[in-house]
């Protein structure tokens, strides 16, 4: 099973000069290098994902950082599942903290959204994960039971589920991270939640990451010695020599 890195670019590359420059220096820090066992998924704010289509190579994969759950019609501003495949999206990242947190949504969106990314041919990355001061139990129990509530046991292979604790993203200034023994907690609740509904057998083919502050510096003991199958990358996937260095020690673990 190949190992994840996904870069969650967020709201950034804010116009077309600094989108170029990461093009550049993307490919300075790729050349030559190859990931075998690790697929690298790159999500770039909308606006950027044709020219990220056009400029990729094979070694990279592309994904949204967000969609609606309809296909098309009168829903302004929005961004379909359809589109994002049409642009070369092969993923997409669904119920990040931020927009639970920002733009209201909620696990009965999240849902609707999970639901149509796997009926259009996306892979869904879920995120969840607990606030600060929050029961880690109660809180994943509730996000992984709403959000992938109506999703087939044929359907389920195709979530990757990212066990992203809101208080340890870089953006919220953690004074700590978890401990590689808390991220192999949130795994197992993950994992036991999965057998229950689905059954051992095909719980085991769902891939689960972690995000929260991943850097060079932290990936073994976050990512790797917690037995998690990749890693969701924000603040450092804006420098494409972090970010590939992270994708190297995952890949050769
Ligand atoms: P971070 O972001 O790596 O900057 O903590 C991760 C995320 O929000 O997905």
């Amino acid at each position: 099973m190949k190992k994840l890195i996904i870069a969650n670019l967020k709201m950034n590359l804010i116009n077309l000069q600094e989108r170029e420059r990461y093009f550049k220096l993307f490919e300075k820090e790729l050349a030559g290098k190859t990931f075998p066992n690790t697929e690298i998924i790159l999500c770039p704010p909308f606006v950027h994902l044709e020219a990220f289509k056009k400029w990729k190579n094979k070694k990279i994969k592309l994904g949204g950082l967000n969609m609606f759950p309809e296909t098309r019609g009168s829903y302004t501003g929005e961004i379909s599942p359809v589109m994002l495949k049409s642009l070369g999206c092969e993923y997409v990242i669904l119920g990040h903290s931020e927009r639970r947190r920002y733009l209201s949504e909620n696990n009965h969106e999240i849902n609707l959204k999970v639901i149509s990314a796997l009926k259009n041919g996306l892979t869904p990355i879920l995120c969840v994960g607990e606030n600060k001061g929050q029961e880690i139990i109660t809180v994943m129990q509730e996000q992984l039971r709403a959000c992938l509530a109506g999703v087939s046991r044929v359907k389920i292979e195709n979530v990757i589920i990212c066990y992203e604790p809101v208080w340890a993203i870089s953006s919220n200034n953690p004074d700590h991270l978890p401990t590689t023994n808390e991220i192999m907690s949130a795994r197992l609740l993950i994992r036991k939640f999965l057998v229950e509904k689905f059954g051992v057998k095909i719980a085991e083919k769902v891939k689960i990451i972690y995000g929260g502050s991943v850097a060079p510096a932290n990936v073994v003991e976050t990512c790797i010695d917690s037995d998690m199958d990749g890693a969701l990358v924000g603040k450092e996937s804006l420098t494409p020599y972090s970010f590939l260095k992270i994708a190297q020690i995952i890949d050769k673990s």
